[in-house]
């Protein structure tokens, strides 16, 4: 049975990826920054609650720790957790609302990774997918209409955008030092949860389709990507 951690599951893409490894058998930790809500969403899905603010060094610490006396390895890494931040144009968005995004979506996911890797070296193929977004996608930013197959909804968001575009080097840069791991970055696709007031197109079912997808290919799965449920993202 393999062992998951999911971060940021209390709701939306995160709690549906949790629910769908869980029916899947493996063993999952529901990371949640808020205890009371992890219990409930995990009792409600048959997982562990995690206590984890991917924010704080001392939280993720305490976690592995956890973790690592309970199960003693972690095969399965979900950096979920993320937030918008403020809604400023360029124009607008300072240093400080960056500090805030990047915090959660870039710092978060390195912080989780880093405490993580000697439990998921110990684990059996080790699986790590960074939630990510068609807009963090550099090639797609620079001429949104020529991807609009790939990417059908782009929007000006200095902060958030260049936040998952770090996200996605930081995929790319562990993917080459730990060939052993498979790491992708994926693209839910807008999708309807209290992250854009339920204004996506996509139900939560739809969208941690590719997270689940990478979250539970074989061994000859791939590496250092950047995926939708449609098909590899262009950079
Ligand atoms: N929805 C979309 O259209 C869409 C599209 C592309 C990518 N994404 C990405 O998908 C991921 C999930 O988004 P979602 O739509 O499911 O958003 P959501 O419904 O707003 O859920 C976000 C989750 O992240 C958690 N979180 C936020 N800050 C955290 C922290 N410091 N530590 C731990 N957990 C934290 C939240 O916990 P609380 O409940 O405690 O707030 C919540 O469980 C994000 O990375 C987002 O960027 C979403």
């Amino acid at each position: 049975m393999r062992t998951a951690l999911i971060t940021g599951a209390t709701r939306g893409l995160g709690l549906e990826t949790a629910r769908r490894l869980a029916g899947a058998g493996h063993t999952v930790y529901l990371g949640a920054r808020d205890a009371r809500r992890g219990e409930e969403a995990a009792r409600r899905i048959g997982a562990r609650p995690l206590e984890l603010d991917v924010t704080s060094e001392h939280s993720v610490r305490t976690a592995a720790k956890l973790v690592r006396e309970e199960a003693g390895r972690l095969d399965v890494l979900v950096n979920n957790a993320g937030i918008s931040g403020p809604a400023a144009s360029a124009a607008e968005a300072t240093a400080d609302d960056l500090l805030t995004v990047y915090d959660t979506n870039v710092f978060g996911a390195v912080r989780v990774t880093h405490a993580f890797l000697p439990l998921l070296e110990a684990g059996e193929a080790p699986v790590v997918v960074n939630v990510s977004s068609g807009l963090g996608s550099l090639t797609v930013a620079a001429d949104p209409p020529a991807h609009a197959s790939s990417v059908p909804v782009w929007l000006p968001a200095l902060s958030y955008g260049s936040s998952k575009a770090a996200l996605n080097m930081v995929t790319v840069q562990y993917a080459h030092a730990l060939p052993h791991f498979r790491i992708n970055a994926v693209d839910p696709g807008l999708t309807a949860t209290d992250f854009n007031g339920h204004a996506g197109d996509r139900t939560v079912a739809e969208g941690a389709e590719i997270i689940v997808r990478m979250a539970t290919a074989g061994p000859g799965g791939p590496t250092g990507g950047y995926f939708s449920a449609a098909g590899p993202l262009p950079w």
